[in-house]
């Protein structure tokens, strides 16, 4: 276990905010975080307490005047597999796309469209994340827990965990904050099947004349890399977070208005009454695409990447996301949902 004091929180958010914590907590295992959790009801219980994962999901707003929590808990082990798929506990530490690399070493497939997306196995869980026609919730068999409150364990099982878009259990108001996930079990196929059906990602296919059956998932994984390269900046280079909103979902009626003005206006099917319009086609709409609020900026690729140009503290973008809401809520009577978690206050 790892203990820092006024921890710098740099290079522990994507987005490269410069704020500090009062302490930093790195454990390795279920029982050093048993161990920390038991010193702090003792020593600190006044001091807020949040749990993070690889920063990509996150905006502080100010310092934080608290713990941090951090897992390295790093191991991979087979709990059961027959001849069709296998089911891998995974550390709540390891890196998300680390482990989707092992898996398609290991022959176990169902993650590849899910290669390149930032951040740590324990959050890809609670964030359900999501890319080209797959989403993680769909493979996590079961999540084991550890409450923040009194150390106990809680395993979940996939009906419980309320996995929908960009959603988990772990986001609802009665949950959050409330467990440090300890492993994930993922559930995936030893046979390779493609999952091609996000717009795009067949055609990519086939510009690279690859003949179907010579597809595998090493390849299907370069082309999800080539595709998020080319579209999202990398967050090593330039501060972000990904997608910034969510992509609202709303009636069809509200759908055929948009489309009386702007009859190419792209949507996927949600069910027979609702559909999801992307955030970033809204907001290049409202002409925020390449633009910049101070050093705050809509990326000039992907207008649903806010990024920060150098120097942007979390309220420099907080201002350019109210500024994009309102723009979009203006011109498409739409309120977007940030997909950001915000830390602190504004
Ligand atoms: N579009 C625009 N302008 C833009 C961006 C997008 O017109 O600036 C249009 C595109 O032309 C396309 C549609 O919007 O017709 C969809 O764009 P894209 O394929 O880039 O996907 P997205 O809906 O904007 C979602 C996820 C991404 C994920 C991609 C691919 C959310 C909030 N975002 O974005 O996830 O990589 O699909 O599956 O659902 C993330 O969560 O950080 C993330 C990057």
């Amino acid at each position: 276990m790892e203990f820092y004091k006024k921890c710098s929180l740099k290079e522990y958010n994507t987005f490269g905010i410069d704020v500090s914590a009062n302490l930093m907590v790195k454990y390795n295992c279920e029982d050093e975080l048993l161990a920390f959790l038991e010193q702090y009801h003792k020593e600190m219980p006044h001091l807020p307490l949040l749990h993070i994962g690889g920063g990509s999901n996150l905006l502080f707003l100010s310092d934080f005047p608290g713990v941090i929590l951090f897992s390295e808990i790093q191991d991979i082990s087979i709990l059961a597999e027959d001849e069709d798929t296998v089911q891998v506990s995974v550390g709540a530490g390891v890196t998300h796309d680390d482990f989707v690399m092992y898996a398609i070493q290991h022959g176990w497939y169902g993650l590849e469209n899910l290669s390149l997306i930032p951040g740590q196995v324990g959050s890809a869980a609670v964030q359900n994340i999501g890319a080209y026609g797959a989403e993680a919730g769909d493979m996590i068999k079961s999540v084991q827990s550890i409450s923040l409150q009194d150390g106990t364990k809680k395993i979940w099982f996939h009906d419980e965990l309320a996995y929908s878009y960009r959603h988990s259990i772990f986001k609802d108001e009665a949950v959050r904050g409330k467990y440090a996930i300890s492993y994930v079990v993922f559930q995936l196929k030893k046979h390779f099947i493609p999952c091609l059906n996000y717009g795009g990602l067949k055609a990519s296919v086939q510009a690279k004349q690859i003949p179907p059956e010579k597809l595998s998932a090493t390849m299907l994984r370069e082309i999800i890399i080539e595709t998020r390269q080319n579209k999202l900046p990398d967050p090593k280079v330039t501060g972000n977070a990904g997608s910034f909103f969510m992509n609202p979902i709303v009636s069809v009626n509200v759908m055929h208005q948009i489309q009386e003005q702007y009859p190419n206006a792209p949507y996927y099917e949600v069910d027979s009454e609702h559909v999801k319009v992307p955030a970033g086609w809204l907001i290049e709409q409202c002409g925020w695409k390449g633009n910049a609020l101070g050093p705050a900026a809509v990326h000039d690729k992907q207008a649903l990447v806010l990024v920060n140009n150098g120097g942007a503290t979390g309220k420099d973008i907080l201002s350019l996301c109210r500024a994009v809401q309102q723009s979009v809520s203006e011109r498409f009577g739409i309120q977007l949902s940030p997909e950001v978690n915000f830390i602190g206050k504004a």
